[in-house]
């Protein structure tokens, strides 16, 4: 008979800066340990296309009692394959439009989305086995998380990288635009009132300005099984 080496499974936390190609090295390690993934953003995200639907948002208005007074109606979930649900429907397309995109800071921003947003992540990560990523996971997601992941590259190569996304899909768009856009964001992400973005004071942080993916993905296995062993 051969002797089961059973690793322990241990909570991951990844944060950071927007566009940091989070989501994407969070993704692949859960692949590789076969843990749980959850992108929290995505959560976020699907609140604000609620919102878009229900009309609570129009043009420049932004009626946030009705929001908040419609959030027990809100179901947001993941299918076993990582697909998004708002209320039981697929919204993996629409969460990425730009309407959301240009809203989600806003409806981020809004105590009652957080805390509601907040105790559906616990519950999904409960029996531990899960990299979950985001701005406030390891600070007050789970704050006793066994790895805590704080991701950080050069403004003007997160700039670069979405500025190639745009014109690999043929959108013409403007570097300084692009530029500018991602320096507001990471003002709001670290200003706002309520879990803005801070590094966790036990976090190692991950700088990839210029790490290839999978220099990345070592780094953070590395990491894992140095907490695992512990
Ligand atoms: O990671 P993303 O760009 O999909 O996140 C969308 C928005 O949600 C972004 O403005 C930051 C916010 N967010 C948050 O406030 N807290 C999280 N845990 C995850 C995302």
């Amino acid at each position: 008979m051969f002797k089961q080496i059973k690793m322990k499974k241990i909570t991951i936390a990844i944060d950071g800066f927007s566009s940091c190609g989070k989501s994407t090295m969070a993704k692949r390690l859960a692949a590789q340990l076969g843990y749980v993934y959850v992108d929290t953003g995505a959560m976020y995200r699907a609140v604000t296309l609620y919102a878009l639907q229900q009309g609570f948002i129009d043009n420049d208005a932004f009626d946030k009692q009705a929001l908040v007074e419609a959030l027990p109606q809100v179901l947001v979930s993941f299918t076993s394959d990582g697909g998004v649900l708002l209320n039981n429907t697929r919204v993996d397309e629409l969460i990425r439009g730009v309407q959301v995109s240009a809203w989600v800071s806003e409806v981020s921003s809004i105590k009652e989305v957080r805390q509601q947003m907040v105790q559906l992540q616990r519950g999904m990560g409960q029996n531990k086995g899960v990299v979950m990523d985001g701005r406030d996971i390891g600070t007050v997601v789970f704050p006793d998380a066994e790895l805590k992941v704080f991701v950080t590259a050069d403004a003007k190569v997160r700039a670069q990288r979405r500025y190639d996304e745009w014109q690999a899909k043929g959108v013409e768009v403007n570097f300084e635009e692009v530029l500018k856009n991602v320096q507001e964001r990471d003002y709001l992400d670290q200003h706002r009132a309520e879990s803005p973005l801070v590094q966790a004071a036990d976090a190692v942080v991950l700088d990839n300005s210029f790490m290839s993916r999978e220099e990345q993905q070592d780094w953070l296995m590395q990491q894992v099984n140095n907490v695992c062993k512990e």
